[in-house]
């Protein structure tokens, strides 16, 4: 059944903020290599792959159901960060901006009673609360840390850890 317009355009304005995210990301990635951590930068180079990962997923849904894909211009992330906390406040606030989209755009989804695209959304829906909170831990740790030269250097440590998460969407 094909989707209606409204509903493809919000589709395709996701799929940008999403690659919005990843070049945000990858921009902080960047950030954290020329200061020195390069475990928070590998962090953020996970993240990179996680917020192209959604985008494809939305790309490859709308394909999927048969609607065309407009890819948007993105915009040049800042550098103007002041420290590792500043960072991660940003992610904090545009996580926010990206969950309250999310929950517009299934909102929309449910009006125009289009039940692929609710389940599909809803998959984002629990990613976004798992992101704001693994956020939210981060910048508490970041907090408790300060600026004491051998803990952060361990937090740097731990930050390198993390690894591309199994692709649910995939099975
Ligand atoms: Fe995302
Ligand atoms: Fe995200």
């Amino acid at each position: 059944m094909p989707m209606k317009p409204k509903l493809v355009e919000a589709f395709n304005i996701q799929i940008q903020a999403e690659f919005q995210s990843a070049y945000t990301y990858l921009g902080m990635a960047g950030w954290f290599t020329e200061n020195n951590l390069p475990g928070f930068s590998q962090w953020m180079r996970i993240q990179w792959q996680e917020e192209t990962l959604h985008a494809m997923k939305l790309h490859d849904f709308l394909h999927s159901r048969g609607e065309s894909v407009t890819l948007r211009p993105l915009t040049a992330p800042s550098k103007k960060y002041t420290s590792s906390v500043q960072v991660f406040e940003q992610v904090r606030k545009h996580e926010q901006s990206i969950t309250a989209s999310i929950n517009d755009l299934y909102e929309l989804a449910f009006k125009e009673k289009d039940l692929p695209s609710q389940i599909v959304l809803q998959w984002f829906i629990n990613e976004q609360v798992e992101e704001e909170a693994l956020v939210m831990e981060i910048i508490e740790r970041l907090k408790l840390v300060g600026s004491d030269g051998p803990s952060v250097y361990l937090l740097d440590r731990q930050m390198s850890s993390r690894t591309m998460p199994v692709d649910v969407s995939a099975t």
